[in-house]
């Protein structure tokens, strides 16, 4: 889609990092890195859905992140739990919904997910995919199984198994990635959306989450507008 000044990318994803490292130049808890990144997260998404962007999937929790101290992930997840159905705004028709493994999740965080979708289920303009105890491999594994499952019972044939029905098995059915952003300075995608980012453009700002404002997203689709996307063919002017 074009505005007045730019193509704007039809499917954004961004890798919420840094939040820690903000709170930690500053002398406080992590957690508070995190509260920072969330009140920037409902900010900037609106921002985002304003430009016209019909998806943003975000990076909020990975299948690995479990790891972190007991204090951050308790913290993140009554994160999930009390404030996230803030972001639901219904002006906007927008559809949020939640990727990743649910059952290792406490009753709370599914519920708090459950309330949300529910809500939001009917809004059919734009998609905001939250990626929670989400991994890449795993969703790549757990589509598999499914399609496994549903050749076994004959609702399809082996055959008809290729790359556009396989993204359907992925969770929510997300389609490719156009603008794939990583905040605070790392190069790497860590296990996140690996089969829809096959072509996407990735940008990497050096800027904690929780200070990547508006003017730094105008500035990556600005970077957008200048990558030469050939999905692997020639441009016919050169
Ligand atoms: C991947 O790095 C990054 C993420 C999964 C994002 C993590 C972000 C948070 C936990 C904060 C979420 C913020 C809000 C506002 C809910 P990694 O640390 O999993 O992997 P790495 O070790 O390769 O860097």
């Amino acid at each position: 889609m074009k505005n007045n000044e730019y193509d704007i990318p039809y499917h954004v994803a961004i890798i919420l990092d840094g939040n820690g490292r903000w709170a930690k130049k500053r002398g406080l808890k992590r957690s508070l890195g995190h509260k920072a990144g969330f009140e920037n997260l409902k900010e900037l998404s609106s921002y985002i859905f304003d430009k016209g962007v019909k998806i943003l999937s975000v990076f909020a929790f990975s299948t690995e992140n479990f790891k972190r101290e007991k204090e951050e992930v308790d913290y993140l997840m009554d994160l999930l739990v009390t404030k996230f159905k803030t972001l639901i705004d219904k002006n906007k028709n927008i559809k949020i919904v939640f990727s990743g493994k649910r059952e290792d999740l406490s009753k709370e965080v599914i519920n708090a997910i459950n309330e949300i979708e529910e809500i939001t289920k009917e809004c059919d303009s734009k998609i905001f995919n939250i990626c929670f105890n989400y991994g890449g491999k795993l969703d790549i594994v757990e589509a598999t199984k499914k399609i496994v499952d549903d050749v076994g019972k004959g609702l399809i044939k082996k055959d008809d198994i290729d790359e556009n029905l396989f993204g359907k098995y992925l969770y929510n059915s997300i389609p490719d990635i156009d603008l794939l952003i990583r905040t605070s300075g790392e190069f790497r995608i860590s296990n996140f959306m690996l089969f829809q980012s096959a072509y996407s453009e990735m940008y990497f700002p050096k800027i904690l989450f929780p200070d990547f404002k508006p003017k730094d997203f105008d500035k990556a689709l600005e970077e957008y507008n200048k990558r030469d996307r050939r999905f692997g063919g020639i441009k016919k002017d050169k």
